[in-house]
């Protein structure tokens, strides 16, 4: 029971297990990981794979001969193993020549160099297996008004997405891109912000097929919104093309817990969706095992991760299949929202006395909606006590 396997699909970066502590005041509490080790511990734990930046695989720099060496070992282990790896991103944040951003520079040379090392990882990660391109814009923003000219700089984001868009159409790979939002950290204003930005910036590209958004738990949680929401608009827009799960507690800086860690109620409404609407990607950790634990904390926290989804994947479950949950539902009249409201079109509409000269206003006004009884029915599912 809640013991993960590879059928539950759930894959972690290199970058979180691998994440050696260092922060804005602080320096690394733990020594740097083993791509190698990461892959064979997280088979270990029941995972089903693993994602990475291109510099997370090869560090930045290497030559030609390091970088296949890296590969080949890496591709070792996956077969070992029989992890997959279905995600891979690139890393246009750590080096200071991305200072000022990748796609959105102001320096055209900056952005020319971002997206020639974005296609270079592209290349890597279809021969991986990858079908999933995730592009975070971590330092497309700003701190200031002048700096950015924000309309401007979305003419180069979309001329980075469909040149890329070009690439992968050319080469005839199978892969689609995931628009990954934040709305600040480490720039003070992040580009696409939420995902509700990123969808409509997908709809103005050339190839709008190929693109839809990888949403991060705290990332929208920082902005305030409800993650559970958000990812809703994603699926009904066909465009929840991969997920990043984690732990935030409110709006503070990027807290990267581990899943169900931070908002449990959102987490359990997440769960919730993602089981009831068909969402068949990969259940994708980005988290950040807390500085204070040392190798102990890491694996803890990622065997965590894949631990608390299987629980509220149950808790949900129970939650539907309860027969007084069912009734409250109809109380609710979540079945009446479900519901076309005029599916017999305008005229009849409008011709319907019902809907207006004799509609009882007063009486529809004083129908309880009843939606406490059902929340305590999910939380009481949620708490396990019933
Ligand atoms: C964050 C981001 C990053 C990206 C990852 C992919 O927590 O700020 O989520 O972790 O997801 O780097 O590029
Ligand atoms: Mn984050
Ligand atoms: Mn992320
Ligand atoms: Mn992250």
């Amino acid at each position: 029971r809640f013991t993960p396997t590879p059928d539950d699909k759930f894959t972690f970066g290199l970058w979180t297990v691998g994440w050696q502590g260092a922060d804005p005041f602080g320096t690394a509490t733990r020594p740097a990981l083993d791509p190698v080790e990461t892959v064979r511990r997280l088979a270990g734990l029941g995972a089903h794979g693993v994602t990475f930046h291109d510099d997370d695989l090869i560090p930045f720099g290497s030559s030609d001969a390091e970088r296949e060496a890296c590969v080949k070992r890496f591709r070792q282990a996956l077969d070992a193993t029989g992890m997959k790896v279905p995600m891979a991103t690139t890393n246009l944040f750590t080096h200071p020549v991305f200072k000022d951003g990748a796609f959105t520079a102001n320096d055209r040379d900056v952005r020319r160099y971002a997206l020639r090392k974005t296609i270079r990882n592209i290349d890597l990660a279809v021969e991986l297996g990858a079908s999933t391109y995730v592009a975070w814009g971590g330092r497309e923003g700003a701190e200031s008004g002048a700096a950015k000219d924000v309309r401007v700089a979305l003419d180069r984001m979309k001329e980075a997405f469909d040149l890329l868009g070009e690439y992968v159409t050319e080469q005839g790979y199978d892969l689609r891109f995931a628009i990954e939002p934040k709305p600040n950290e480490p720039r003070g204003d992040i580009l696409l912000p939420t995902i509700g930005h990123a969808l409509a910036f997908i709809e103005r590209l050339e190839r709008p097929d190929l693109v839809g958004v990888n949403p991060e738990t705290g990332h929208e949680q920082m902005a305030g919104l409800n993650f559970p929401h958000g990812i809703a608009q994603a699926l009904w827009a066909g465009k929840l093309f991969h997920i990043d799960l984690n732990g935030q507690t409110g709006i503070k800086y990027d807290q990267d817990f581990r899943f169900g860690a931070g908002d449990l109620r959102q987490a359990f409404w997440l769960v919730d969706l993602l089981e009831t609407a068909g969402y068949e990607g990969p259940r994708h950790f980005d988290f950040k095992p807390v500085r204070t634990d040392g190798a102990d904390g890491v694996w803890a926290s990622a065997a965590g991760c894949m631990r608390n989804y299987l629980i509220l994947k149950e808790r949900a479950a129970a939650f539907r299949a309860d027969p007084e949950v069912q009734d409250a539902l109809r109380a609710s009249r979540l079945d009446d929202l479900a519901r076309p409201t005029a599916a017999d079109g305008l005229t009849a509409l409008l011709a319907d006395r019902d809907a207006y000269e004799d509609f009882d206003v007063t009486a529809a006004a004083d129908r309880s909606m009843s939606f406490e009884v059902l929340d305590q029915l999910a939380l009481d599912h949620l708490l396990g006590v019933r």
